[in-house]
């Protein structure tokens, strides 16, 4: 079994002309309403892949996964998951923005790569606090905008994807490299001091459950990281 995520194969112009799309829509949406969106670009596809490396890297790879991905846009790191599925595999596309939503609904059908998952796959329009905890998991993808949240609700958030994560279940996340820096720059002190709770909190997940941490420069902006493994039994969520 290899650690190393599968290429993602040549740019054509099918796909070139998928990807342009997919960023007027996510500007046009970055443009309405940043807090949400967090970005101005979709992420790339070295991003990607190194979020999908835990549905690559499967411990049993008779068994198929039940994979989560929440925020997932217009579908870019969709893409690094469907590469990673196989067979018998399903997909929860979890995504609080009705366009973006509308958009990847259309993306099953028609787009090169995601086409194919499409009978594993099902979207949800909604925020990803109203998709209950009936449902369990063996691999969660947040896309969600961490650095734009209050430690507490990135703390809600959290909570939830350790109550639907099996025990031994991976959760992989990233965010920007240096926006604490940036913010200590431009932002006001309070919005400073908010996403400096919001990275404490963040890194006392990544210290209590990380497995691998790693850097992708080929990204605007370039982003980090974060793998995590839910043990068998996790703090109750107040402990934490
Ligand atoms: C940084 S973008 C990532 C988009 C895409 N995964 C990518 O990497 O290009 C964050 C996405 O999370 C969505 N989002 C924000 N809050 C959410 C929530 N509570 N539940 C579900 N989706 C949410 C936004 O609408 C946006 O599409």
């Amino acid at each position: 079994m290899s650690e190393t995520p599968g290429p993602a194969g040549p740019l054509t112009a099918l796909k070139l002309d998928e990807r342009l799309r997919d960023t007027r829509l996510f500007l046009a949406q970055a443009l309405r309403t940043f807090h949400a969106t967090g970005a101005i670009a979709p992420s790339s596809r070295a991003l990607a892949d190194a979020l999908a490396r835990y549905i690559h890297v499967r411990p049993d790879p008779d068994r198929p996964m039940n994979i989560l991905e929440v925020g997932a846009g217009t579908g870019a790191v969709t893409r690094g998951i469907a590469a990673a599925m196989r067979p018998g595999d399903t997909v929860d596309l979890v995504e609080a923005n009705p366009e973006f939503a509308a958009h990847l609904e259309g993306l099953l059908k028609t787009d090169s790569e995601l086409s194919v998952i499409a009978d594993g796959a099902s979207v949800h329009a909604k925020p990803i606090g109203e998709m209950g905890t009936d449902r369990r998991y063996d691999a969660i993808v947040s896309g969600l905008p961490f650095a734009n949240f209050t430690s507490e609700e990135v703390g809600e958030i959290v909570d939830h994807y350790f109550a639907v994560l099996r025990p031994g279940g991976t959760l992989s996340f990233y965010g920007y490299l240096y926006t604490k820096e940036v913010r200590a720059v431009i932002a006001r002190r309070s919005d400073y001091l908010r996403q400096a709770r919001t990275s404490w909190l963040v890194q006392d997940l990544v210290d209590r459950y990380g497995i691998r941490s790693e850097k992708i420069l080929a990204n605007l902006p370039p982003a980090w990281v974060h793998h995590l493994r839910r043990p068998a039994t996790v703090p109750p969520p107040r402990a934490r």
